[in-house]
Formats: C-alpha cells, sequence, structure tokens
C-alpha cells in the first residue's frame, strides 16, 4: 500500500511528453464533445485511451518500481489460498477458470501452477483485459512459465456468454470508470470536467432523470449538506454480466471497499477517489494523466445487488485476512522449508501485508457469487461474514 505523499517525485522526460500527448487527446475530446465531459469519461481516457491511456500504455505500473503493489505481486501465498478455493470449486462444477484483469499476469501464473501440481489444472485458463499492452506482458510471463501449456491460456475480447467454473477479478471493479456526484444546497449535480487555459478543471452540472440520479438521491445520507461520492455503474454492469454468464460456479470479487452503509456515511463527504503514482497516493486526477492509477473504493452492496439482478446468489462476503486465513494461509505458511530462516522471515512478512488489519487485511474484502454449489465455500467457512 502506497503512503499519502504530498512531494511527488517529477517524470522523466519521455514520460512527461507521454503525459502531454494523452493530455492533448482528453482536450481534444472535451471539445469534442460538446466542453463538458463526465468525469467517468475522463476517466476512461485517461486510464484506457488506446494507445495513451495508463493502461493501454506500457509503463510500469505495478511493483516495487511500478505505482502500486497489489496482493498477488506482494505474495505467492494469495495465489495458493485462491488455489485452494478454486480448486474445490473445480471440482464441484468442472468447467475453467477465467480471470478479468490480469494485469502483470503473476496471478494467473502462479494460480495455474499451484492447481497443475495438484493435479488439478483447469482445461482452460481464460484471461479477459482490455489493455493491449498489459496482455502482451500476461503472454510472455505465462509463456515463459508454462512453454508446454500455452495453449490453455485464452485471451478474450468479451465476456463469454456461458461460464462454467471460476472467476477470480483482483483489484478491478475499482479501476472501472466510476460517476462522481455532488450534493449541494441547489440539489445534485454531476461533476464533469471542463478545459480552461491552466488546464483540466472541475465543472458540475445538473443532472437528468436517471439511474445515477435516483441512485444517489437513495445511497446519500440524509441532509442537504456538501456530500461528494463516487456511484460504479459501470462495474455493477460488469458483475451483473459474470453472474448472468455463470451457469454453475463462483466469482470471486476481491479489493477495497466497504458496504453500502459505510461507504456512504455521512463523514465520508469527499469521497474515495484516490491517484497512485509511484508508492503515493493522492486526490488529483489532472496530476499527470496517464502516469497514475485512478481509483475509488468499491460498494460491495451494490456489487452484490447486481449480482442477485444477474441471476447470481451471495455466498459470502468478508475481509481479505478472513478469507485467506479461512483457505488455509497458516498451514500453507508453515509447509515452508524451516532451515531458509531468512526467505521465510520475508516470506512472512509478506503474508503479514496480506492480513495485518492496518495493512490489507481490513480495507480489502471478498465477495463470493455464484451458481449451482451446495457445500459451503472453503475461504467463508471459518470466515466472519459482513452484511451487506
Ligand atoms: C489494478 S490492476 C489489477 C491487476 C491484477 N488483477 C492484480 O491484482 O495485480 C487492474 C486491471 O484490470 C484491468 N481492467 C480494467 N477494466 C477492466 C474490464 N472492464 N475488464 C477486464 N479488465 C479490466 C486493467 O487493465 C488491469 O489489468
Amino acid at each position: 500500500m502506497p503512503s499519502a505523499d504530498p512531494i511527488l517525485p517529477p517524470p522523466s522526460p519521455e514520460a512527461a511528453e507521454h503525459s502531454r500527448r494523452l493530455a492533448a487527446h482528453i482536450a481534444a475530446a472535451i471539445l469534442d464533445e460538446g466542453d463538458w465531459i463526465p468525469f467517468s469519461r475522463f476517466m476512461e481516457l485517461a486510464l484506457y485511451a488506446q494507445g495513451l491511456g495508463y493502461y493501454a500504455a506500457g509503463s510500469r505500473k505495478f511493483g516495487v518500481e511500478g505505482d502500486f503493489v497489489t496482493a498477488p505481486e506482494i505474495s505467492p501465498m494469495f495465489a495458493r489460498c485462491l488455489a485452494m478455493q478454486a480448486e474445490q470449486v473445480l471440482k464441484a462444477v468442472g468447467g475453467d477458470i477465467l480471470e478479468l484483469g490480469p494485469g502483470s499476469g503473476v496471478l494467473a501464473a502462479d494460480l495455474y501452477g499451484e492447481l497443475k501440481a495438484a493435479g488439478a489444472a483447469p482445461p482452460r485458463y481464460l484471461l479477459l483485459e482490455v489493455s493491449p499492452e498489459l496482455r502482451e506482458r500476461q503472454r510472455a510471463r505465462i509463456a515463459e512459465r508454462f512453454p508446454d501449456d500455452l495453449e490453455r491460456f485464452v485471451w478474450l475480447d468479451r465476456l463469454p456468454e456461458k461460464l462454467r467454473g471460476f472467476v477470480v477479478a483482483n483489484e478491478v471493479l475499482d479501476v472501472v470508470p466510476f460517476s462522481l456526484v455532488r450534493r449541494t444546497g441547489n440539489g445534485l449535480l454531476e461533476r464533469g470536467v471542463i478545459l480552461t487555459e491552466a488546464g483540466f478543471a472541475w465543472d458540475d452540472a445538473p443532472m437528468p432523470d436517471g439511474e445515477l440520479k435516483r441512485r444517489a438521491a437513495a445511497v446519500f445520507p440524509p441532509g442537504e449538506y456538501e456530500y461528494l461520492s463516487e456511484i460504479g455503474l459501470a462495474a455493477e454492469a460488469l458483475v451483473r454480466t459474470v453472474a448472468h454468464s455463470l451457469e454453475a460456479g463462483v466469482a470471486l470479487f476481491i479489493d477495497y471497499g466497504f458496504p453500502e452503509r459505510e461507504y456512504y456515511h455521512p463523514q465520508r463527504s469527499m469521497g474515495t477517489l484516490r491517484c497512485h503514482y509511484r508508492h503515493r497516493f493522492h486526490g488529483d486526477p489532472f496530476f499527470l494523466p496517464g502516469l497514475q492509477d485512478i481509483t475509488a473504493h468499491v460498494d460491495f452492496t451494490a456489487m452484490a445487488r447486481a449480482g442477485e439482478q444477474g441471476g447470481a446468489e451471495v455466498f459470502g462476503f468478508t475481509t481479505q485476512a478472513y478469507f485467506l486465513i479461512s483457505c488455509g494461509l497458516a498451514v500453507l505458511v508453515s509447509e515452508g522449508d524451516p532451515n531458509m530462516t531468512l526467505s521465510r522471515l520475508k516470506a512472512t512478512s509478506a503474508v503479514h501485508r496480506l492480513i495485518n488489519p492496518s495493512e490489507m487485511g481490513e480495507l480489502f474484502k471478498v465477495l463470493a457469487l455464484g451458481r449451482g454449489i451446495d457445500a459451503p465455500l472453503l475461504g467463508f467457512q471459518s470466515a466472519r461474514h459482513i452484511a451487506l
């Protein structure tokens, strides 16, 4: 997890030039689209504009030399625990694994490797990745680790209509473009972006009647005081579609976030938008477009509801710490070679980051949606269920 630090390191001249090109591309879109774009459109362009957006171009992103570190990058124990859960699901319903947003490909490689070692490799490991640059990175990593199994890995352009097996999306919902809604004394406004002489600037516009307005009115805390927050309708649509496709199996969505009552808490009156740049975080999405990630916490109540609308059942919702421990983390850690003291210590401290309540353990949650499985899921058996 990065730290909040107002002093942000300057980019290299090439990176700064890249960012200027993306900023010009977004500026042209604003002019083309009526001099105002909703924040969700700004975010879509900043992260995914072809060849330029943060996820679509070649910056490092993941790991120590990138902007942030995710759980599968921190410790292979994350994938080992997921493999225990995946094995249970695949034994029950058969089918494939589908990973959404596989990033650097480390989870795909480690998860497949664990299942293969256990004699439980799925016939196909499907990967749905919107970024062509990341697809290439994933392919290279997997080709190096499993040159003889490469044909089992299939990159998809869209979600399959029917799906059976185990689906996992780690830190994907938080980067799906979301809307910003602001409540003022004069009602609800959608926060958008305009172009000024000084660059991009916020501009709040009245909202037409529709789902965004209805939702904000329903979830914002009562009162007329200033309140700003995010609403992730596109992430909900993604979850709904996954749930709809899933004939039998389980989909796990792992991310930082809260249930609705905590998300739209009166004290969280400035929302949760957060930008990640070289292991620092801050709240300015206009800073160096293309060189930083833009995210928000996930409203898991909304995601669970979307899953149910898609026809799936909620099988569990708990913290990452409880999920990993319930999958057998403690036993897996104790299996290491006791003589390799230094590497063991390093491995233990990485695991600690995954479950420590002040790091990823409490803030990160695991939501399981599924169909066609009767037995309780391994990762939620002894876990503390959180009310959605
Ligand atoms: C924060 S990264 C997480 C990467 C990886 N899951 C991990 O844990 O290291 C988000 C990933 O989701 C991908 N992504 C974003 N929106 C997506 C969508 N709608 N469908 C599939 N992948 C998406 C990004 O390109 C990126 O690979």
